[in-house]
Formats: structure tokens, sequence, C-alpha cells
């Protein structure tokens, strides 16, 4: 399986006005194979949207890519011009944000809004142009494609909004999409309805997805791979199957008991104590102040542990947990 998109040792952050650097990203490495679908897991905070938007050029301009590097098919993106990206963007590399209206224009049709899409990337002729919006509207359910797509954004309800920005993302048929929390912002009731209308888009054209979620039953259905993130790094990666059932690191035992609820009936488990701030992060490992096997070896008082490649395709960045086996603590 070939690589698409490689991420090494990614830092973002920005300086404070005393010059001291803020790390957001830190260190972040993570792999994209063609056709694939990579799920970024963790909390609130953790570092998933910066470090996928790092990866567009889309940082806001008070952050900044310290070190690192993203390689798109080989060339790297970190340091290339912002023409070279945002053409990059929209053709190669689609994205379906959590609020559709970050992607829509309030005051523009949204057929006309998806034919301009195409025609920055494809050469048709305006009767081809139409022809394909109406398809692309046509392909993630939305009814009278050809009457609707002469509406106003705000004439159409969320889950039509987010159903045309998916139609957008697919556009010019992008070998990755990034969809970033693409339902959190609409009702629970279609929900499940929209993630499958990407899921769905996303097969047909064989593009590979890094889908950030919170959910980790949309984990369970949708991901290979997963990546779980941690206070600005990555703390285990593994298939998805490697992931649920014979997870390494103590977050991610965690996050997972807390999936199951094995507090006992009808009580859900969380993990005590919240993730330290971006400014407050422990010189260790961050996950140690909330974590029951923090102390049993100096490493995890000393620097933030690397993620070290292990077994079958795996990483993990918990020493303790590389050279004993914690989940035997843990069961016991
Ligand atoms: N423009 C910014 N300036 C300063 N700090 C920022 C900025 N954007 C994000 N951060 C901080 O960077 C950290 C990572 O934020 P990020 O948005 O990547 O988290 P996330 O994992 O996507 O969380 P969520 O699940 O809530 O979306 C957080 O501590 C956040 O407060
Ligand atoms: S390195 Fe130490 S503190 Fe961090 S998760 Fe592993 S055991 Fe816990
Ligand atoms: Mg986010």
């Amino acid at each position: 399986m070939s690589v698409l998109l490689e991420i090494t040792d990614l830092t973002v952050g920005y300086e404070t006005a005393a010059g001291e650097r803020v790390v957001l990203v830190d260190s972040v490495s993570l792999r994209l194979d063609e056709g694939e679908v990579l799920c970024l897991v963790g909390e609130s905070g953790s570092g998933k949207s910066v470090t996928m938007l790092a990866v567009l050029g889309l940082l806001p301009p008070s952050l900044t890519i310290f070190s690192g590097s993203v390689r798109f098919r080989g060339r790297e993106l970190v340091g290339t011009d912002d023409e070279t990206l945002r053409r990059l963007r929209g053709a190669e590399l689609g994205m379906v944000f959590q609020d559709p209206m970050t992607t829509l224009n309030p005051v523009r049709r949204v057929g006309t809004q998806i034919g301009r899409a195409l025609a920055v990337h494809q050469r048709l002729d305006a009767k081809a142009r139409k022809r394909r919006v109406v398809e692309l509207l046509a392909s993630v359910g939305i009814p009278q494609p050809a009457e609707r797509a002469r509406a106003y954004p705000h004439q159409w309800s969320g889950g039509m909004r987010q159903r045309a920005v998916i139609a957008m993302a697919m556009a010019n048929d992008p070998a990755v999409l990034i969809a970033d929390e693409p339902t959190t912002a609409l009702d629970v009731t279609i929900q499940a309805q929209l993630m499958e209308v990407l899921a769905q888009a996303r097969a047909r054209s064989g593009a590979a997805m890094v889908l950030i979620t919170h959910d980790l039953g949309l984990v369970a259905q949708y991901a290979d791979r997963v990546a779980i993130m941690y206070a600005g790094r990555v703390v285990e990666t593994g298939s998805v199957w490697q992931i649920f059932d014979d997870a390494t690191h103590p977050y991610t035992r965690g996050l997972q008991s807390s999936l199951l609820g094995h507090a006992g009936a009808g009580r859900a488990y969380a993990i005590p104590g919240s993730p330290p701030s971006p400014t407050q992060r422990p010189a260790g490992c961050g996950f140690a102040p909330r974590c029951e096997f923090a102390g049993k070896t100096t490493e995890c008082a000393t620097a933030a542990p690397p993620l070290v490649a292990f077994g079958d395709g795996r990483g993990l960045a918990c020493p303790p947990a590389l050279t004993a086996p914690l989940r035997q603590d843990i069961s016991a």
C-alpha cells in the first residue's frame, strides 16, 4: 500500500510576547495510506484540529509550524507557497469541517459555489459544469438537485448544508479527505445519516480519509487505523482492532473503559482529572498526572515519551508499557 500523506515530527505552536514557545502539537508523526480511513481520536484540546490545519496550510496567523515535515505523495508541504497549497486544497485534499458555514459563502447560491470549486480545478464549459453540480448534489442525497442548486445556504437545513459541503469536497475527486468532526454540529437524529453520506461518497471515490472524532462508535464503524492523541502528542497508533481489542497505553485503555462503561451498571466511566493546558504541561509524560502507573519508572517523569514502533504496525509512547505489560496490572 503506498503512502499518500506522511507527517513527521510536526511541532506547532506560538511564541509569547516574552519570546517563550508554547507548543500545541508536539512531534506528531502520522501516516495515511492510499484508500484507508485513519481516525484521529483524543479529548478536547489534544491538538487534532491544529495538526490537520497545519497539514492543510490553514493555520491561523498566530500559529506557526516550528519544525517537522508534511509530505503529500512525497512532496514537502511545509514551507510551500500559499498558491500551491490553495491549489492542492480542493483538488487533491478535500475538507469537511464541523460547521458547514465555515466553507459555504452565505451570499452565493449553493450551486454556484460548487460550480466555482469545479471551475478552479477542471476545464468544463458552463453546461457541463451545471450538469456536474447537479450530479454531485444528487450523489449526496439532495432531492430535486437542479432546483435546489439555485438556493442560498440559509434556505437549507444544517444537514443539507453539510451535504453540500461533502459534495464540494468531492467535486474534484480528491485523493485525501480531511473530515474534522463532520457531524458534531448537526441534530443528533441526522448525525448517523450524514456520516453514512460522507462514508459512501468516500468509498465511491476511493479517497483516503482522516476522520477526527470523539465518537468511538464511529471509529469502530469506519476506521482502518487509529491514532490516539493526548496533550499534543500521538500516544498510541494501530489498526482499529489492535486499538479496540488490545489497547496498551493507559490513556487508550481509559478511553476504552469510558466507552464500555466499566464503572458498573448504568454509570459512565470517565478518566479522573483533566488534560494539562499547553502552557502547563508536565516535563515528562503529559498523561502522568492522571496515570495510575506514573512513577513506576523514572521515565514517566523525565521526558515526554517518544512514539516507538512495536509489533505489527503499532506505535506506543509509554516506555513502562513497552517493557512490562501494564495490561496485566490493569486487568488484575
Ligand atoms: N489560535 C490559537 N491560539 C492559541 N492556542 C490555540 C489556538 N488554536 C488552538 N489552540 C490551543 O491548541 C490546543 C489544541 O487545540 P485543537 O483545536 O487542535 O484541539 P482538538 O483536539 O481539535 O480539540 P476539540 O476536540 O475540542 O476540537 C488547545 O489547547 C487549544 O486551546
Ligand atoms: S509513560 Fe508513564 S505516566 Fe505516561 S502513560 Fe506510560 S506509565 Fe503512564
Ligand atoms: Mg478540534
